[in-house]
């Protein structure tokens, strides 16, 4: 099956009533996981890339992965830049055919993020791709930031409302509580704030920060119009923990297909139980 764009997932997802996971990936291991896990689940699914990814594996090797994997695949898949910066780093992704890019100007003023966010929508969208924009920001966990600070920084609903208007975005990252990296406490997410920039909003919203959300709170952002959920940091940890244990099972293994064959079966689990929470599974 062909790359699809987000656009076309997440009109299926709005049918349906469902979400569909966004799983960052660094590696051939992690792209395996994740489609392998989209296929036996029949789930649709975005592979998404990051600054980091794109740094660590470089642009030629992420696309070329995953158009293996799309080669042989019979689910719709979407690849798309986490977190884009700047315009010429989406117009390359849109180049080597990423099929979505997000543009996050949200350390931008209003006006800036609305004017540089469209000017990258208005070439994804003559290119046949979607775009993602940010308003309000999702800081990481290890930010030390009081509640009214971290409040400050919450996605304004009326802010929403012009920014999707005028952006032009096909989805929209808000800022309700969640944090990027593993939480210390359980996260507390502003869902009245989420309702009321879905009321005014008619683009599907994503969910950034969703490792370590609890499955409740998980439900409760689908049943109010999220659409699109974000998870690397439980695919990182789930990796990690498969490596560690073949070496403390194995402590003289030196094999690579025996040390990260185990990983990528502990990421395949944790992204199947993720398609199952969203509601994906079986929507293929
Ligand atoms: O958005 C943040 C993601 O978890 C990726 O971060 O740039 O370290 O890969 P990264
Ligand atoms: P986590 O760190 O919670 O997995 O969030 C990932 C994310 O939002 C990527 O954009
Ligand atoms: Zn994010």
């Amino acid at each position: 099956m062909p790359f699809v764009t987000l656009r076309e997932v997440m009109a299926e997802a709005e049918r349906g009533q469902y979400a569909v996971g966004a799983f960052n990936t660094n590696n051939m291991e992690i792209v395996q996981a994740i489609v392998e896990a989209a296929e036996e689940e029949r789930a649709p699914v975005i592979l998404q890339a990051s600054q980091g990814a794109l740094t660590y594996a470089g642009i030629r090797y992420i696309t070329a992965m995953v158009r293996a994997a799309v080669e042989t695949s019979t689910v719709p898949i979407v690849l798309h830049l986490d977190h884009g910066t700047s315009f010429e780093q989406t117009m390359l992704c849109l180049k080597y055919g990423f099929t979505s890019v997000m543009f996050d100007g949200s350390k931008y003023s209003l006006p800036e993020n609305i004017a540089l966010t469209r000017k990258v929508a208005d070439v994804a969208h003559a290119m046949g791709a979607s775009i993602e924009g940010e308003l309000g920001k999702i800081g990481g966990t290890e930010d030390d930031i009081t509640v009214d600070e971290r409040d400050a920084l919450f996605t304004d609903p009326n802010e929403a409302e012009q920014f999707v208007l005028e952006s032009t975005v096909d989805a929209l990252a808000v800022a309700i509580g969640t944090a990027h990296g593993p939480y210390k406490g359980v996260p507390v997410l502003d869902f009245e704030r989420l309702a009321e920039i879905n009321r005014r909003v008619m683009t599907p919203l994503v969910l950034h920060g969703a490792s370590g959300v609890p499955s409740e709170s998980i439900r409760k952002a689908i049943e109010i119009g999220v659409q699109k959920i974000n998870i690397d940091t439980e695919i990182r940890q789930a990796f990690t923990r498969g490596v560690q244990q073949v070496l403390h099972d194995q402590p003289n293994q030196f094999d690579p297909r025996k040390i990260l064959g185990p990983a990528k079966e502990e990421m395949k689990a944790i992204v199947k139980a993720k398609m199952r929470l969203f509601g994906s599974s079986g929507k293929a």
